[in-house]
């Protein structure tokens, strides 16, 4: 079962490709439990060559590792219980019950604004523009090991607000006020808000950074402060060390571990066709240092 040699790591600290492997619903248990403990050292496993994948077998291979999570306020693909579609050709346009705002070029860790957020993310990509494109995904956990002891101790104790209702004119700069205000409007259909603790301990014992642009505030820190620690935590997350960038080509597929990571999708191909979907699998309650 998926030997070392077929397990190129990417970056020092993130991300590896899994060769020599046809992704489906009917691996064996074994694989699937191969894949969980790659996943548990590298947080981002690559997969090229899976264009035989359609959006059923998309799902089936990720109801392997737990529950699909439908999104709690973009509708799924016609067809299918939970899958996303992010297609670029929709940003203009969203009809209604599709999702847009299809370029998420925000650091973030998905669905963080409901309690138990996904465990797990597959991203499939069916088109990828000539140039750009590329998804940058960061270690969380590499991102607080590297925290001196101080600023460990004070992350273990920070609560955040998460949301999906946020600035989206701030964040999405892009879009014109008039797409700003649409995609706010089905994101935000159900408002959303829930607390994390800043450090989360994860079944493996590791801790955590869970921060990310869904992030309102800090439990108890007023705003100018909330500001700058946000800041410090955050850039240590986005720092160079700790990312792996991806440059996609069509039939690739991601899975990368939702606790572990943040991803920040590179917004630099114009009008060039990009489509990827995504399935997400159900997780836990986030557990604090204090259990
Ligand atoms: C996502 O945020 O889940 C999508 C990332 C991407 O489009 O690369």
């Amino acid at each position: 079962d998926i030997p070392d040699s077929d397990v190129t790591p990417v970056a020092g600290r993130v991300g590896a490709i899994v060769s020599n492997i046809r992704l489906s619903g009917d691996l064996p248990d074994s694989t699937i439990a191969r894949l969980e403990q790659l996943l548990r050292l590298h947080k981002v496993l690559f997969f090229r060559d899976q264009s035989h994948l359609d959006d059923a077998e998309q799902e089936r291979f990720g109801a392997r590792f737990g529950e699909p999570f439908a999104h709690p306020t973009q509708g799924a693909l016609s067809g299918t219980a939970s899958v996303l579609d992010l297609d670029t050709r929709r940003d203009r346009e969203p009809k209604a019950g599709e999702a847009g705002g299809a370029r998420a070029d925000q650091w973030h860790t998905d669905i963080t604004f409901v309690e138990a957020y996904p465990r797990i993310t597959i991203l499939r990509n069916l088109v990828a523009p000539a140039s750009g494109g590329d998804t940058v995904f960061s270690n969380t956990v590499a991102a607080y090991e590297t925290l001196p002891e101080p600023l460990k101790a004070l992350a273990d104790r920070l609560w955040a607000v998460h949301s999906n209702a946020y600035d989206y004119a701030a964040v999405r700069p892009h879009a014109t006020a008039e797409e700003q205000k649409q995609f706010a409007r089905q994101f935000t259909s159900t408002v959303y808000e829930t607390e994390h603790p800043v450090v989360r301990v994860l079944p493996t014992g590791e801790r955590t950074l869970l921060l990310g642009n869904f992030v309102q505030r800090f439990k108890g820190i007023a705003r100018a402060d909330f500001q700058k620690l946000f800041a410090l935590f955050q850039d240590h997350i986005q720092a160079q060390e700790n990312t792996v960038r991806w440059r996609w080509q069509a039939g690739d597929l991601a899975l990368w571990d939702n606790t572990a990571t943040q991803h920040y999708a590179v917004n630099d191909y114009g009008d060039q066709h990009r489509v990827v979907r995504r399935v997400t699998i159900a997780g836990d309650v986030p557990v604090s240092v204090d259990g």
